[in-house]
């Protein structure tokens, strides 16, 4: 069966055949868990790149907590109208996937609802990658590779989803069937402000100005929001998830470090940009 996926050496289409291998005979094994390094040692900046393990696992302890279920529920929602819309399986391309938690839930939806998919989730932390794979998702290939230089037939993907990654324009758009979705993920104005108040002195809202992207065309848009209450060793966890972790004076860590409840606005808004006809 075609997987979709592409010999990043080369770009002929990966057949499996003791791992992945191409008409050239370039090959990539397939780790234990189960998924593929198509990532290039000589494209790489550092040694691992992407996000940490510690990070990664801090992500998924507090993902599986359910604090942003909200989020994989509404990604669920949107991918299964589209779905419905498909005759043969829906093609969904998770660009940054991380630990696979709304690719999961996404993919459990569709099956309860007897729709067709094939998924492909990828991220350049091989940590990250690890731990999605672990998660077994029937019809679901996980690989390591970079948003700059996806390892994916041109035209493969009916939806893209970018949730928190670095936004690759060109890539997404060579990767998608002409007419194909783009669910890019981007907070809302008051998302975390409550984490935020503890951090800072003077918290600022985050900026709702609409982008536009060349090569998309932006449909709609959908907002999913809540409250949320992080108690203990998940506060630290949705912190180590966020940018703020990064660059957060020390004073402002302390005093999280001191918070044992947290309570904070949530939002993602959920936009939809169509690929232009005529873009490759
Ligand atoms: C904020 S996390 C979001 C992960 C996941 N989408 C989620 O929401 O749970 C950002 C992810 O982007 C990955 N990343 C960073 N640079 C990347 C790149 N060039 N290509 C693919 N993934 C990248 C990181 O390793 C990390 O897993
Ligand atoms: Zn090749």
């Amino acid at each position: 069966m075609n997987n979709g996926l592409r010999c990043p050496v080369c770009g002929q289409m990966l057949q499996q055949q003791n791992g992945l291998r191409c008409k050239n005979s370039h090959s990539f094994d397939v780790a234990k868990e189960g998924y593929v390094n198509l990532l290039l040692a000589s494209r790489m900046k550092s040694k691992t790149p992407g996000d940490s393990k510690e990070m990664v696992a801090a992500r998924h302890r507090f993902l599986e907590s359910g604090g942003y279920a909200i989020f994989a529920e509404k990604l669920a929602e949107l991918c299964t109208e589209l779905a419905k819309d498909k005759s043969g399986p829906i093609h969904i391309l998770d660009a940054g996937c991380g630990e696979g938690y709304y690719d999961s839930v996404i993919c459990q939806t569709l099956q309860q609802l007897g729709l067709e998919y094939q998924l492909i989730g990828f991220d350049i932390s091989k940590a990250a990658v690890r731990l999605a794979a672990k998660r077994k998702i029937p019809s679901t290939t996980f690989a390591v590779a970079s948003s700059f230089e996806i390892p994916v037939a041109d035209g493969w993907a009916d939806v893209i989803l970018n949730v928190f990654s670095p936004f690759a324009g060109n890539e997404f758009l060579r990767c998608l069937k002409p007419g194909g979705t783009l669910l890019y993920a981007v907070p809302t104005a008051e998302h975390l402000m409550g984490l935020k108040q503890v951090l800072y002195e003077k918290p600022y809202p985050n900026s709702e100005q609409p982008i536009a992207y060349a090569g998309f065309e932006q449909k709609q848009e959908h907002t999913a929001q809540g409250q949320l209450v992080v108690c203990d060793g998940l506060v630290q966890d949705l912190f180590a998830m966020t940018p703020y972790y990064w660059k957060t004076p020390k004073e402002g860590g302390c005093r999280l470090s001191a918070c044992e409840k947290l309570e904070t606005a949530i939002g993602f808004r959920f936009v939809v940009y169509k690929k232009r006809n005529g873009k490759k």
